[in-house]
């Protein structure tokens, strides 16, 4: 399977949004990843569905939305409305998943669940015929730019394995810290999306630190 390049955009310049878009576009990326903040699910605040429809008007690209607030059932509507193709809850934020899932597939879009360094894979057991993508965090959401945690790779393995027992065709997106240096090994794990922030946008050409994470990433998927 191709490993999809989901640049994150929480590490670009807003005040260059489109043309920071452009340039992963070029670069090859496969989906734009949006970082949805509200200051209590996790301490920082960034972006609502204005900046996801502003996104939608400049890229072709799905938009891959990761919400990362408190009761976000809020919300659903506006995000999907907004242009989100997928959208992703977290676990640790949703006190009834399945109707969640179940909710944001109805409105159109593709399902997903995040799941925090200290949460177990197996909270996704009962409701994997519902996510069409596990996001496993390898850092604590609410800032780019963090250290990637190397137990995560351990999970990516547990979430492989739990997906391939279920007959789940979900993908598996990791999200934080990711760069040139870990990609190979977390796709050898099961990883079929990478998310990267500081590593792509970070740079002084995300082009080509795009294309430099595909190329870490198709090293290990060739083998
Ligand atoms: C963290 C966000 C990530 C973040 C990843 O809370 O969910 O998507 O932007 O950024 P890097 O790649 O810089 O860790
Ligand atoms: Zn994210």
């Amino acid at each position: 399977m191709t490993v999809r390049i989901a640049p994150s955009i929480l590490s670009a310049d807003f005040g260059r949004l489109a043309e920071e878009i452009a340039s992963v576009e070029r670069g090859g990326a496969d989906q734009i990843h949006v970082d949805v903040m509200d200051g209590h699910f996790v301490p920082n605040i960034t972006i609502g569905p204005l900046v996801v429809a502003a996104a939608r008007r400049v890229t072709s690209l799905p938009l891959d939305v990761h919400l990362m607030i408190a009761a976000p059932d809020r919300y659903l509507e506006a995000f999907v409305d907004a242009g989100a193709a997928i959208l992703t809850v977290h676990a640790e934020a949703v006190r009834h998943l399945h109707r969640t899932l179940t909710r944001i597939r109805e409105l159109g879009a593709r399902a997903g669940v995040a799941i925090n360094p200290a949460t177990p894979v197996d909270v996704i057991r009962e409701v994997v015929a519902e996510i069409d993508q596990i996001i496993v965090m390898s850092v604590n959401p609410g800032f780019g730019g963090q250290q990637f945690i190397p137990r995560t790779v351990e999970k990516v393995e547990q979430a492989s394995r739990l997906l391939q027992t279920s007959g789940s065709v979900a993908a598996i997106e990791v999200d934080g810290g990711v760069d040139a240096s870990n990609a190979a090994e977390l796709v050898r794990n099961g990883a079929t999306i990478l998310v990267a922030g500081a590593s792509i946008f970070g740079t002084d050409d995300p082009a080509a630190a795009t294309r430099a994470l595909r190329s870490a990433a198709d090293a290990a998927s060739a083998r």
